[in-house]
């Protein structure tokens, strides 16, 4: 999978490296960690710091290693750790904002989808001044709400594993898709969360 398209990207917030590390050692065993990182030179030998930057290529060149050592294709990888980053990134964030009205304090999934952006681009945008986040394109109705990501990151998988997470932490009975626009011009996907 390639990351980095024409416009290269070169730095994404350390939290994301710290929970994936969180990721690794809780699913995987700590072995695993020791292991994926002992297979490149990566930055301080592993040790991520939370509110530095780092290369997005480097997530992509660990997650490779635990393919690899897993067995787990690439895709049900990026799943299975958006899955595991949205409570956790939840539970992380909520300890240190006190705005109870804040997006991230939403307690049900149609309201949280909703204010993503808002989320994202006002909230987080606060302590992390020049990320570069992703911009969904949101529509909510009655019973459904979709969601269009589009990103050079093309994360479609990791999204998809996050909104999973994110029905799981408010255990509501939604059924998720995801539809892939897999077009090189202009690559989105496409998601719909329905009530049962
Ligand atoms: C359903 C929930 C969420 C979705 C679908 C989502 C999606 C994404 C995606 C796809 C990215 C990668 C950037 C890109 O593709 O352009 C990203 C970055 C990020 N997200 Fe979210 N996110 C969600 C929830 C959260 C939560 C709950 C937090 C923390 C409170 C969070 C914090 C971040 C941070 C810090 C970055 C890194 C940005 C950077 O370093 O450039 N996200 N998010």
């Amino acid at each position: 999978m390639r990351l980095i398209s024409n416009k290269k990207r070169v730095i994404l917030r350390g939290v994301i490296f710290t929970t994936f590390n969180e990721f690794v050692e809780n699913e995987f065993g700590y072995e695993t960690l020791d292991y994926i990182l002992l297979q490149g030179e990566f930055p301080n030998d592993g040790g991520f710091c939370a509110g530095e930057t780092y290369n997005p290529a480097v997530l992509v060149e660990m997650l490779q290693h635990l393919s690899a050592k897993t067995d787990i294709e690439m895709n049900s990888l990026w799943y299975k750790y958006g899955f595991y980053a949205f409570t956790s990134l939840v539970t992380q964030f909520r300890e240190i904002y006190d705005d109870k009205e804040s997006p991230i304090f939403n307690d049900n999934v149609f309201d949280f989808v909703e204010q993503l952006n808002i989320m994202h681009f006002t909230e987080l945008k606060k302590i992390y001044p020049n990320a570069q986040f992703p911009r969904f394109g949101i529509e909510r109705e009655d019973d459904q709400i979709t969601l269009i990501y589009s990103s050079e990151m093309k994360l479609h998988h990791f999204v998809k594993g996050l909104l999973s997470g994110c029905i799981h932490f408010f255990d509501e009975p939604l059924e998720l898709s995801m539809t892939i626009n897999d077009d090189p011009q202009n690559t989105f996907s496409k998601f719909t969360i329905k009530r049962r």
